[in-house]
C-alpha cells in the first residue's frame, strides 16, 4: 500500500529511485512522484499515473550526475483521488516527504496548522504530517519529527528530506515498514528489500520510535531517546532473478510456475522422516494435544487457504476451526479460550487487519502462529510462533504461489495436529507426506504443460459478464478463491457459491448462457454436485467442470471439462487451484488487462 524509496549516494539518485519505484510499484500505482537536491535546492516531479509516466515527465535529471540524494514515491489512494495534486511527494519550501500509511486525525492537525496560517494545496493526509513537520521545524530535524510524532495517529512510515539538511535522508514509522539498506554506492531507505535487492541484500528494519538519519556514508539510528543505536543487518536469501520476470511475459505466471519448486522446499523444510517437524515454529506437541478451538484469521486469498485449513484439520485432527476474515475477528469481542490456538496466515506479512488480529490475540494471552511469506515482516515478529511458506517475492498482485504453499503448510500442520492427538499412525501420515512432497507438485507440473488447453477455454468465457462458481466442501473452499483471482484481474463479476445453496436464491440469477463452473473433485458428494449442476443448465447455463482423472463426469454434463491430475481428495484443492489461477490469468490476458497490477488494487494492504 504505497511504496516509498530514498536514496543518497555516489550516483545519479534520480534514476535509482525510478528504478527502485518500478519494482516497488505494484504496492499502488495511482501516481508517482519524485523529489531531490538539485543545485542546493529541493525540486519535486510527480504526476498521476504509473511510474512511467514520471519517467516520462523527468528529463535530463535522469542523467544528471550532480543528483546524488532524494525521495520518491508510488500511490495507493486513500486520502484525495489519484491526481497530480494529491501525489506525493508534499511538502513545504522547509521539507518534502514520502508517506506509506494512514494519519488517523488529520482532519484535526489541518484545522491546527491552518489556524497557524498554513494553505493546503491537496486533499491527502500526508500533506498534514509534512507541514506539521514543518510547523515544529526551526533547524533541527530530528526534533521536528519527534515534535511531530506527538501528534500523529494513524500508522505511517515517512521518509523525509530538508532544505538545509543537503543530501541528506530521514526516516522512521509507526506500523508501516521501512527499511534501510546499506549498499556501495550509497544508502538507500526503502519499503522493503525487494525493491533494491540488485544492490544489496542487506538491511535494517526500522522499528517504532527509531529515526533513522542517512548520508552517503553514514546510517545512524536513534532511539527513541535520540541514543545512536548499534545496527545489525538482516539478510535475505532471495536472488535479483526471483524479484523479476525471469523471461515470462507477467510477474503472475512465473510466479504460478515456481509452484512445484516452492511447494516442494516448503514441505521438506517442516519434515523429518516423512513426519511433521514444526519445532521451530514455537508449537508444542501440548498446545496441538490442548487446543480446544483453532480460529485462523486473514484476508482475501490467506483467508480462502484457511477455509481449505479449517477442512483439512477438522477431518484429520477432530479440533473445530473456525475461520474469520481479519477485519471482522477484531469487532466481534471474540471468544478465545486460554487453550485455543490463533492461526494467522499472510503473504506479506504486514496486512493491516491481520496484524491487528494478531495484537488483540496476544492481548488477550491467547498463543499466536503465524504463516508469512515475508521473513522479518511484522507478523513474523510479532507472532508467539512462526511457520514459514518459503514462497519467495511474491510480485504480482494476485496471490498464486503463496496461496498454494499456504495450503501445503496447512496440510502439514493438519497433519502433525492428527498425529499429536492419535487420530493418525505415522504410517497414515509418512503416505501423506510422501503426497505432498512428490505428487503435489508433479501435479501442479502436469497441469502447467496444460496452459494452451486451458487458454482456449479462457478464451471461451472471457466475454461474459458474470460467472458462477461453485462446488461443495473442498471445492467449495477452492471456488471461493478462484472466483477472487477471476474477478480480481479479469473484471468480470464472479461469485462463490456452496453448490447445495444456489436453489435457496442465487439460482434466479442463473439464466440463458451464464456461465457456471462447478468443481466437483471430491468423489463422495460429486453426484450432488452434478445435480446441482444439472439444476444450472435446465436454466440455461453454460457449464464448465473442474474434476480428477480418476472421478470424471459423463461428457454430457458440460460444455467444458477439464480433468486434473489425480491426487487423495485431500490434496486436490492445489492442482485445481494451479488450474483456476492460470485460467484466471489466461482471461485476464485475452483481455488485454494490466494482468501484474490489477485496477484500484495493491499488494500489501497496510490500511484498515
Ligand atoms: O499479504 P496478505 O496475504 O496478508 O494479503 C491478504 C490479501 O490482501 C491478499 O491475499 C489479496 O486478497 C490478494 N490480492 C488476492 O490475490
Amino acid at each position: 500500500m504505497c511504496g516509498i524509496i530514498g536514496y543518497v549516494g555516489t550516483e545519479n539518485a534520480v534514476q535509482k529511485l525510478v528504478t527502485g519505484l518500478e519494482a516497488l510499484e505494484y504496492r499502488g500505482y495511482d501516481s508517482a512522484g519524485v523529489a531531490f537536491f538539485e543545485n542546493e535546492q529541493l525540486k519535486t516531479v510527480k504526476c498521476r499515473g504509473r511510474i512511467e509516466a514520471l519517467r516520462n515527465l523527468l528529463g535530463c535529471e535522469l542523467n544528471n550526475a550532480e543528483i546524488y540524494c532524494g525521495i520518491g514515491h508510488t500511490r495507493w489512494a486513500t486520502h484525495g483521488e489519484p491526481s497530480d495534486r494529491n501525489s506525493h511527494p508534499h511538502g513545504t519550501e522547509n521539507v518534502s516527504i514520502v508517506h506509506n500509511g494512514i494519519i488517523e486525525n488529520y482532519v484535526e492537525i489541518k484545522k491546527f496548522l491552518q489556524e497557524k496560517g498554513y494553505i493546503f494545496e491537496s486533499e491527502t493526509d500526508t500533506e498534514t504530517a509534512a507541514k506539521l513537520i514543518d510547523f515544529f521545524y526551526k533547524d533541527n530535524p530530528v526534533d521536528a519529527i519527534r515534535e511531530a510524532q506527538k501528534m500523529l495517529r494513524g500508522s505511517f512510515a515517512i521518509c523525509a528530506v530538508f532544505k538545509n539538511e543537503n543530501n541528506k535522508l530521514f526516516a522512521f514509522r509507526k506500523d508501516n515498514p521501512i527499511i534501510v539498506a546499506p549498499t556501495d554506492a550509497g544508502n538507500f531507505v526503502v519499503s522493503e528489500i525487494s525493491a533494491v535487492i540488485k544492490y544489496t541484500k542487506r538491511f535494517r528494519r526500522l522499528e517504532k520510535g527509531e529515526i533513522a538519519v542517512i548520508t552517503n556514508d553514514n546510517i545512524t539510528i536513534l532511539d527513541p531517546d535520540n541514543e545512536p543505536t548499534e545496527i545489525s543487518y538482516e539478510t535475505v536469501d532471495w536472488d535479483a532473478e526471483a524479484a523479476e520476470k525471469g523471461g515470462f511475459p507477467h510477474f503472475m505466471l512465473k510466479e504460478i510456475y515456481e509452484e512445484p519448486d516452492v511447494v516442494k522446499r516448503t514441505v521438506s523444510e517442516n519434515l523429518s522422516n516423512y513426519i511433521p517437524d514444526l519445532s521451530s515454529s514455537g508449537l508444542s506437541d501440548e498446545m496441538l494435544r490442548k487446543a480446544g478451538r483453532i480460529h485462523i484469521v486473514a484476508c482475501g486469498t490467506a483467508m480462502h487457504a484457511g477455509l481449505v485449513g479449517k477442512i483439512a484439520i477438522e477431518k484429520l485432527g477432530r479440533v473445530p476451526v473456525s475461520v474469520v476474515l481479519a477485519s471482522e475477528f477484531r469487532y466481534q469481542n471474540p471468544i478465545l479460550d486460554e487453550n485455543d490456538i490463533v492461526i494467522v496466515i499472510s503473504q506479506s506479512g504486514e496486512t493491516a487487519d491481520t496484524l491487528a488480529a494478531l495484537r488483540l490475540a496476544k492481548e488477550r494471552g491467547i498463543f499466536t502462529l503465524g504463516i508469512v511469506n515475508v521473513m522479518g515482516s511484522a507478523i513474523a515478529r510479532e507472532a508467539d510462533g512462526v511457520l514459514y511458506t518459503l514462497a519467495g517475492p511474491e510480485i504480482a498482485v494476485a496471490s498464486t504461489k503463496a496461496y498454494v504453499v499456504q495450503l501445503a503448510v496447512l496440510y502439514v500442520l493438519a497433519l502433525k495436529i492428527g498425529l499429536v492427538r492419535e487420530k493418525l499412525s505415522e504410517k497414515d501420515v509418512q503416505a501423506y507426506t510422501r503426497e505432498l512432497l512428490e505428487a503435489v507438485p508433479e501435479g501442479i507440473s502436469r497441469i502447467l504443460k496444460r496452459k494452451e488447453e486451458i487458454r482456449e477455454v479462457a478464451k471461451k468465457y472471457k466475454d461474459n459478464k458474470s460467472i458462477f462458481f461453485i462446488g461443495r466442501g473442498m471445492d467449495y473452499a477452492i471456488c471461493c478463491e478462484a472466483a477472487l483471482k477471476m474477478k480480481e484481474i479479469s473484471y468480470i463479476h464472479c461469485e462463490s457459491y456452496a453448490a447445495g445453496e444456489l436453489k435457496h436464491g442465487t439460482i434466479s440469477l442463473v439464466t440463458d448462457g451464464v456461465p457456471v463452473f462447478a468443481f466437483a473433485t471430491d468423489h463422495d458428494i460429486i453426484e450432488k454436485t452434478l445435480s446441482n449442476i444439472k439444476e444450472t443448465a435446465a436454466r440455461g447455463a453454460r457449464i464448465l467442470i473442474f474434476c480428477g482423472e480418476n472421478n470424471p463426469v459423463p461428457e454430457n454434463a458440460a460444455e467444458d471439462i477439464i480433468e486434473l491430475p489425480q491426487l487423495s481428495e485431500l490434496f486436490m484443492p492445489t492442482v485445481t487451484a494451479t488450474a483456476a489461477q492460470l485460467l484466471a490469468y489466461y482471461t485476464s490476458v485475452e483481455l488485454e488487462l494490466d494482468v501484474d497490477k490489477p485496477r484500484n488494487l495493491a499488494k500489501s494492504v497496510t490500511v484498515e
